[in-house]
């Protein structure tokens, strides 16, 4: 578990303190994948560096399985440190090192000198993220989600129980982006790692994290389980990563509504209301019309869910609503 007690940064820039992070406290669980979304220059990663102390904080306590991280000597935090495993962006790997020898790195930064245990160990790694052909390649010879994968084994290595994530598939194309989110997924999955990911992507956040903050101009503006984040935002810096539309549009959008006749309503299904008929039956029973002025079905991790804004007309939309409700469907209405 980390917890983050009070904690705020700020920078020192020309001799003057320049906040970058408010005080905040925060609790990202064990096993979880805890996403971390914001523009650029949100603070995004001084809040991961925090974690493991590449940024001191300027105030407040950051604890990682009640170990206070801030209170640690030199010697203490190398050996926290190595339970902390880290990737990056563009990669960081060591280009005058073959794959495997940028795997072993951590390894023989931890001491092991036994050059069979780390072979099998390289080995193991390698198998684990798909990359067993590659040994003896070069970065420079791998595409950039085969770049990433390396990343992936060597923060591996030492078996750390956290893993972070710096914008670790911004570099990347949308489809090596699933497949590498799917890999870190599955890490989550089979060994029971800590993911904390930061990302200026909902789409991200949508596939693999289970609770997502909401970082803004160094403020967390909202956090929670990603489908109610997703589903029902609260804070406009949300909205604008939840619905990718700019003020206007949703502007535009809303002066739409007024022109169309009948109550408008925007349903929210999760799980497996998503594929039941519970709008036809609930329209059909209470002798509404409907017609959908917008929609998308999609999942969050692996929860389907759909969103439908609906125009309803009828004598008795309220039994309409009252059966969804019964349904299991969530409604906003957006005008009555
Ligand atoms: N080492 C540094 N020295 C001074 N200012 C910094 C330093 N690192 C980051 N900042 C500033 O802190 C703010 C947050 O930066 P950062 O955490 O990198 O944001 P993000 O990762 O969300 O883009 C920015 O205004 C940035 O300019
Ligand atoms: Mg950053």
């Amino acid at each position: 578990m980390i917890r983050f007690q009070a904690v705020h940064k700020s920078y020192r820039v020309a001799g003057r303190e320049v906040p970058a992070l408010q005080p905040f406290d925060l609790t990202i669980a064990d096993g979880e994948v805890f996403g971390i979304i914001g523009h650029s220059g949100a603070g995004k990663s001084t809040l991961l560096r925090l974690i493991n102390l590449l940024e001191r904080p300027s105030g407040g306590r950051i604890l990682i399985d009640e170990v206070d991280m801030t209170a640690l000597d030199d010697t203490a935090l190398r050996a926290q440190r190595r339970r902390i495993g880290m990737i990056f962006q563009h990669f960081n790997l060591l280009g005058s090192q073959t794959v495997a020898d940028n795997v072993a790195f951590p390894l023989r930064l931890a001491g092991e000198r036994d050059a069979a245990a780390i072979r099998t160990r390289v080995a193991e790694l390698l198998a684990r993220v798909g990359l067993e052909a590659h040994a003896d390649k070069y970065p420079s010879q791998l595409s950039g989600g085969q770049k990433q994968r390396v990343g992936i084994a060597r923060a591996l290595a030492n078996r750390p129980s956290i893993l972070l994530c710096d914008e670790a598939t911004s570099a990347l194309d949308p489809q090596t982006t699933a497949s590498v989110l799917e890999l870190l997924a599955e890490i989550n999955r089979e060994l029971k790692l800590t993911i904390v990911l930061i990302t200026h992507e909902m789409d991200v956040v949508r596939r693999v994290c289970d609770r997502v903050a909401v970082l803004d101009a160094g403020v967390i503006v909202e956090h929670g389980p990603v489908a109610d984040v997703f589903l029902h935002p609260q804070h406009p810096t949300t909205h604008r990563f939840v619905d990718e539309a700019l003020p206007e549009e949703a502007a535009a959008e809303q002066a739409r509504y007024a022109q169309i006749p009948g109550r408008i309503l925007r349903l929210s299904f999760r799980g497996e209301t998503t594929w039941s008929p519970a709008l036809s039956r609930a329209m059909r029973e209470t002798g509404v019309d409907f017609n959908i002025l917008a929609g998308r079905i999609d999942r969050i991790k692996s929860m389907p869910y759909g969103q439908l804004t609906l125009a309803l007309e009828g004598a008795d939309t309220d039994a309409a609503l009252a059966a969804l409700r019964a349904a299991g469907i969530e409604i906003e209405e957006l005008k009555a």
